[in-house]
């Protein structure tokens, strides 16, 4: 049975749920491409809201990229999210997020990027995502494998499943 949700998880009501959709990425260094998503955001009733992403790519629909992580309320308008990566990237955030019941918006900026020794070197990244009508749109910047901060991804879901 669900759990009801911790008083401290209002704030990110907006999220929750399973949503689908589809996104593109660039960067300087690698070939453009076109990818398929599915996000779930979800609650276990304690004071944060876990986080599972994963893709696949368009045009063979083999697994490209997946990362999980977990979202914690701050304040009224601050929030705090970890992700790591099975490319042994981890990343800390903070987000600065805007909530007026119509939509909810959030920008988190990186404080720290963590990777493995193996791992493709990441200086820093920013995540703005913002939902409106059961529609989630996001976009991401990265500093990464030497290049300036600049845009990576973008993409569009729709909320397929409530919490
Ligand atoms: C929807 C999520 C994402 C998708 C679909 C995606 C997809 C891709 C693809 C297809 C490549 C090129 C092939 C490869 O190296 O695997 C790539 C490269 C890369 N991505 Fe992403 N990515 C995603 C998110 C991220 C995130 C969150 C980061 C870092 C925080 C990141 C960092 C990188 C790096 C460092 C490279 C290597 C660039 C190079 O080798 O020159 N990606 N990504």
């Amino acid at each position: 049975m669900q759990p009801p949700l911790h008083q401290a998880c209002l704030p990110l009501v907006p999220l929750l749920g399973l949503w689908r959709g589809s996104g593109n990425g660039h960067y300087p260094t690698i070939d453009s491409f076109e990818y398929s998503e599915e996000i779930v955001f979800a609650h276990v009733g304690k004071p944060f809201v876990t986080y599972t992403q994963k893709t696949k790519r368009v045009s063979d629909g083999q697994p490209l990229h997946s990362e999980q992580g977990f979202l914690r309320v701050v304040d009224s308008t601050v929030m705090e999210m970890v992700i790591a990566q099975p490319t042994g990237i981890v990343e800390t955030h903070v987000g600065s997020f805007v909530s007026n019941g119509e939509s909810f918006i959030v920008n988190f900026d990186s404080v720290e990027v963590a990777t493995t020794p193996s791992a493709k070197p990441v200086e820093q990244v920013s995540r703005l995502v913002r939902i409106e009508n059961d529609e989630l749109t996001y976009d991401l910047s990265m500093a990464a494998v030497g290049e300036k901060f600049q845009h990576h991804l973008e993409a569009k879901l729709q909320r397929v499943q409530p919490d």
